[in-house]
């Protein structure tokens, strides 16, 4: 297995491993090694089945149930499809970490390219720890006892359906809730300090006014979304990422409209490796 990383802040292509194939303990304990150095993680010319997928995903941690609203691939309820056509506009164009509205977001997700745009549909992720590190000291001190309000954001588009079904939106806006996390979060198994707010889930911060609030996360999502913190990758069918979903945020480039774009994502509720027990019931 050879691992080159791809910037500074993050990112790591790892080459020479069929992931369809039986990995034992030392590859895997490896690859997680990899990950939580890099945060994001590429394989590419894998050919997973959803089974495969799943399999791999497993290694990892305890598997999500099936996504709230996005369909899944046939047979397989926890693999997650997301596709845009000329029918279906693409809407993960938004900086987030996943499912922060959620009193514990997943750990990680991973991805695979199945039919990819001749060009554009590219994805970003962005270090948090790296965001977080590049604050002035004054902000720091400003924002490390602070918590915010998480919820779906214009996620909530998307409970409404074709026909633009408000008991719905209000039905699944009552199940699916709000959570409020630590703006600085600590990261369980590095112990490092990451930013923890995102523009498409945050939405408040607690005790403060709706104004004062929009103003220091808008500070912060400015913050956040620089360069030097990123890695965007250009996808070639077959490719995998795994992102550390606790200490990143990922943008999906929607600039491919009308053209196919076919991706199948899983997602890892917990990490198997963290002793500490998380209750993702609501997820
Ligand atoms: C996502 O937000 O999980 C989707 C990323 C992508 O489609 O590239």
């Amino acid at each position: 297995m050879q691992v080159e990383r791809l910037t500074p802040a993050i990112g790591a292509e790892i080459t020479g491993i069929d992931l369809s194939s039986k990995l034992d303990q030392a590859t895997l304990d490896e690859i997680y090694r990899t990950l939580l150095d890099n945060l994001v993680i590429f394989f590419p010319d894998q050919n997973l089945s959803a089974a495969e997928q799943l399999e791999f995903a497993k290694t990892f941690g305890p598997i999500d149930k099936p996504h709230a609203v996005y369909r899944h691939v046939a047979g397989y309820p926890q693999v997650t499809l997301l596709e845009s056509d000329a029918n279906e506009v693409p809407g993960t164009d938004e900086w987030h970490s996943d499912l922060t509205f959620y009193p514990n977001p997943p750990f990680a997700a991973i991805l695979h390219a199945r039919e990819i745009p001749p060009n554009g549909g590219d994805t970003l992720w962005a270090s948090m720890y790296a965001a977080y590190d590049a604050l002035p000291s004054s902000m720091k001190t400003l924002i490390e006892e602070l918590e915010a309000i998480h919820d779906p954001g214009s996620f909530k588009n998307q409970f409404l359906g074709a026909e633009r079904d408000i008991a719905a939106l209000n039905a699944a806006m009552s199940t699916v809730g709000s959570a409020v996390h630590p703006i600085v979060k600590i990261h369980p198994m590095t112990g490092k300090a990451c930013l923890y707010v995102n523009a498409s889930f945050t939405r408040q911060i607690v005790g403060f006014t709706a104004r004062e609030s929009d103003r220091l996360l808008h500070y912060l999502y400015d913050h956040i979304d620089q360069p030097d913190f990123q890695v965007r990758h250009r996808w070639r069918k077959g490719d995998v990422a795994i992102w550390d979903n606790r200490v990143t945020q990922h943008y999906a480039v929607a600039d491919y409209f009308p053209q196919h774009r076919r991706m199948h994502r899983v997602t890892v509720v917990r990490d198997s490796r963290v002793s500490v027990s998380r209750d993702n019931s609501k997820a």
